[in-house]
């Protein structure tokens, strides 16, 4: 059986980890500092903070923007359920709109939805896909739009603007108009979970970008403190002699990152940009090239208008299919030993989010595009043959339902 997408661990990986075991320090400490340092020089991000996954990043940053209960984030619908988990966490509204032909969110449709109770813009890049960073940094600074802001914690009262959040969970390495996905926008949140591009198995990264009068700097600590219990001094602070002592500042939460798992971010982002992206580019090519010829093909962006993916998630769309058709097509594959996927089924159709009264039926390109889509298996140790077999088990199974 062709796996979906099983992790990438070197060797070097493994004899890291056991490194950091037996050094004596495995929760957060010099291997996450060096971390955030290296995906720094990565990304060109301002600053960058770890924690212990995506999710918690995406919250930690609506937290310390103060976004609560009146207030509304700008969602897409096709997502992954933490971008909208993290805004009911925070007891705000998540506003959902509808994507574009690319999977992400649609410019003028957040334009649309924005009311004097927008806080937050969640963009998604979607497969790693970046979204439309200048329209959505433009939008936000329009003067009527940045009039009918209202300013509610210091925060919110220091940006004057509402606040550009990206969730960049599938993002690490994309590239929009020559700048890194980190540095689009005025916060980015990376997730290192199993299936990422990236993996520390679970983990994330905050990317700070914010302009004056901020200081990212002193963000990050801020930051840090609010996922460590609102400890004033972190745990390898207070075994250094005479420092004991430490305060609570705040109701803190608990989203730091320990260094068993940075150890395995560092490692594999030594070889990100020049081994994992260039493998998952050619196995991008590769499907687009044998599937390009098939009228049934609708092929994904991932190298467009200046937009450069970072070959997350390969998403097929075959045309002119149903929904319960793509179905039948995916349960043929399965039957060829070949496991693909379907992302994302849209927040509206998801029980919690159906129950709170969102319909599907208004956003018809989220569902048009679900409805079509098989996501095919990207891994740095898939070959080439089993890229065709990949083909092979596509072509045969679409074909076998279309004719039918
Ligand atoms: C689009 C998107 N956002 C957020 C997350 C959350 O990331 P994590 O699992 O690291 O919390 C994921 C995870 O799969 C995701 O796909």
């Amino acid at each position: 059986m062709i796996p979906f997408s099983p992790p990438k661990i070197y060797q070097e990986v493994i004899d890291g980890v056991a490194e950091t075991l037996r050094s004596g320090w495995i929760t957060s400490g010099p291997k996450t500092k060096e971390f955030e340092q290296k995906l720094l020089e990565y990304t060109n991000a301002k600053r960058v903070l770890c924690v212990n996954s995506g999710t918690g990043g995406l919250e930690l940053v609506l937290r310390w923007f103060g976004v609560g209960e009146g207030d509304e984030v700008i969602v897409p619908v096709y997502t992954y359920c933490a971008t909208a988990n993290v805004v009911v966490h925070c007891g705000a509204k998540p506003v959902f709109v509808d994507v574009g032909e690319d999977f992400n969110i649609d410019p003028g449709k957040v334009r649309a939805a924005i009311t004097e109770k927008t806080k937050v813009i969640i963009p998604v890049d979607v497969a790693g896909y970046p979204c439309d960073y200048d329209e959505l940094n433009a939008l936000v600074n329009e003067n009527d739009i940045r009039s009918q802001f209202k300013q509610r914690s210091e925060n919110q009262t220091k940006l004057c603007r509402i606040l550009i959040l990206s969730d960049s969970a599938h993002s690490v390495g994309a590239e929009y108009k020559g700048a890194k996905s980190g540095a689009l926008c005025d916060v980015s949140v990376f997730s290192f979970h199993a299936v990422k591009n990236l993996t520390t198995a679970e983990g994330g990264a905050v990317c700070l970008n914010l302009q004056e009068p901020f200081d990212n700097d002193a963000l990050y600590e801020q930051m840090r403190i609010t996922g460590l219990h609102g400890q004033s001094v972190d745990a390898i602070d207070k075994i250094n002699k005479g420092h004991w002592e430490y305060d609570v500042v705040e109701a803190g939460y608990k989203w730091n990152m320990p260094d068993v798992l940075a150890v395995m971010g560092l490692i594999e982002l030594k070889y990100y940009g020049d081994k994992t992206l260039v493998r998952r580019r050619e196995i991008f090519n590769q499907y687009s090239k044998s599937l390009e010829g098939y009228q049934w093909a609708q092929i994904p962006p991932y190298d467009l208008e200046g937009k450069l993916s970072s070959y997350h998630v390969y998403l097929l769309r075959i045309n002119d299919i149903s929904e319960d058709q793509r179905n039948e097509i995916i349960k043929k594959i399965f039957e060829k030993e070949v496991s693909v996927n379907v992302h994302f089924k849209p927040l509206p159709m998801l029980s919690y989010y159906k129950n709170l009264g969102y319909d599907i039926k208004d956003y018809p390109v989220a569902y048009d595009n679900f409805s079509r889509e098989i996501s095919l298996p990207v891994y740095f140790d898939l070959s080439d043959e089993d890229i065709k077999t990949v083909c092979d088990a596509v072509i045969e199974s679409v074909e076998s339902i279309i004719n039918k």
